[in-house]
């Protein structure tokens, strides 16, 4: 079998574009309807996607007089979503800065047990001094203290999620023996940031735990991901970018000790589809129209940290601008909003209109024969394994796309036609890990 691409559905609300809620078609409270997230995902699976994925944030996004606020939690939602569902992956979005390890941890398992082993975690540090406030913490949260708490929050995690071996279970009725004690493990973690004495109190999943994705691009962002991560989600703007990010992360990868096909690495496209390229460029002309630069020009400052009256709408970004190590929010953001604004001489209202499609993702307007020209052009010059579908506006863009890209990528031989397994894992050819008790023991056998 030749190498088949990855496809995630990156789901939000009305869509991905900025203006999305304000099409006559749309429906501007779906953030928050069950009923349309269950649509999608039945749609989703309907085109054998490998998951669905929620982005989210303990904290309130934008404003209300602006655009559609207000989530479900994801795991929550994911829940939902599981039982009217079978086979596609479900990616929950939780935060290592303003989470602990035990409850998370039992939250993921329990969406792994629900879901029959399709659970998925978008490890995220949560940037921002807004998120801090809603937690106690009064200072800007640094990024490389954001990545080093994240680390522990993982190891402690992994300890919990392996804290019972998979045959715990005895279930003797006569002798009165339920399970095996010596098959528990306590996690008897004592670090910098979390004391946790274990074990979990949930039996391990069918994947052990959740597929383990992460989407930060920044140096630190990089070596987290080449530490723990099986998926990695990015914003790339140009195949160069994202051939040299790709080449580096599975580098980095490779330094870790870790096989480099164990990341798959799926940058973002925002794909407008018309059945002419010219229906394709009014679809994208009309929800340009519908965007109020205004308030782009707010997202903007708060993404890039400049004062708003700093952002002329009619002149280019200014120059005195600070480097990315300066930022403690989302580096690799900031760095590639400020390479696309130089690179292409935009002023900051044409700006916010290449932002409009997809905060930074690669934005592109045109044919399903096209759209799927650069997903194969991508996927086979070293720069993507897959792909986070990220449809403008929904639920027709994902429909459109799983009617009308997904058969010329099945018979173009890139992706499948049926799932041929079970698992989140599965479907992107990972294995179910072992655990790390069971590890260490046959370890000290063979010594
Ligand atoms: C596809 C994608 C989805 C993301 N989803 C979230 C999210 O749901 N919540 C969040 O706090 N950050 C999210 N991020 C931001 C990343 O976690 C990270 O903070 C950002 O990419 C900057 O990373 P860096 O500081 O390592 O450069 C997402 C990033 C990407 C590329």
């Amino acid at each position: 079998m030749t190498r088949q691409l990855h496809l995630n559905a990156f789901l939000m609300g009305t869509g991905h574009h900025e203006a999305s809620w304000r099409l006559p078609q749309s429906d501007p409270t779906a953030t928050t309807s069950v009923a349309h997230f269950q649509h999608l995902a039945q749609v989703a699976e309907r085109g054998t996607f490998d998951s669905l994925f929620l982005a989210d944030g303990p904290v309130m996004m934008g404003n209300v007089a602006q655009r559609p606020s207000g989530v479900i939690e994801p795991l929550t939602l994911l829940t939902a979503l599981a039982l009217v569902t079978e086979r596609v992956g479900l990616i929950a979005t939780a935060s290592t800065s303003y989470n602990s390890p035990y409850n998370l941890a039992r939250r993921f398992s329990g969406l792994d047990h629900v879901s029959n082993g399709r659970a998925g975690w978008n490890i995220v540090t949560t940037a921002g001094i807004e998120a801090a406030r809603n937690f106690g913490v009064d200072e800007q949260p640094l990024h490389a203290d954001r990545y080093a708490r994240a680390a522990e929050f993982l190891d402690v995690t992994l300890k919990l999620w392996d804290s019972w071996e998979d045959d715990v279970f005895v279930g003797d009725k006569a002798a009165g023996v339920w399970g095996d004690n010596t098959k528990i493990h306590l996690a008897d973690h004592r670090g910098k940031y979390f004391s946790v004495a274990g074990a979990l109190n949930s039996p391990r999943s069918p994947q052990a735990y959740p597929l383990l994705v992460q989407a930060g691009s920044s140096d630190d962002g990089k070596d987290f991901a080449a530490r723990y991560a099986e998926a990695v989600f990015t914003a790339q703007q140009t195949l160069g970018d994202a051939q040299a990010f790709y080449g580096d992360l599975k580098s980095r990868t490779h330094r870790e000790g870790r096989d480099p096909n164990g990341i798959k690495i799926l940058p973002g496209i925002v794909p407008i589809l018309g059945s002419t390229e010219s229906e394709a460029r009014e679809r994208e002309a009309e929800l340009g129209e519908h965007i109020v630069h205004e308030h782009g020009q707010l997202m903007l400052s708060r993404l890039l940290r400049v004062p708003i009256d700093q952002l002329d709408l009619d002149s280019q970004l200014p120059d005195d601008l600070p480097p990315e190590s300066e930022i403690e929010d989302f580096k690799s953001r900031y760095s590639l909003i400020v390479e696309l604004g130089r690179r292409e001489h935009l002023t900051v209202r044409q700006l916010i209109g290449r932002l409009g499609g997809g905060r930074g993702h690669f934005t592109f307007a045109g044919t399903p024969e096209q759209v799927a020209d650069i997903i194969e052009l991508w996927f086979t010059n070293g720069a993507a394994d897959g792909f986070n579908i990220m449809p403008p506006l929904l639920p027709s863009g994902l429909e459109l796309f799983v009617e009308h890209v997904v058969p010329i990528l099945r018979d173009r031989g890139l992706f499948r036609r049926e799932y041929t397994g079970v698992t989140l894992r599965d479907h992107y050819g990972l294995a179910r890990p072992s655990n790390q008790y069971v590890r260490e023991l046959s370890d000290s056998v063979a010594i």
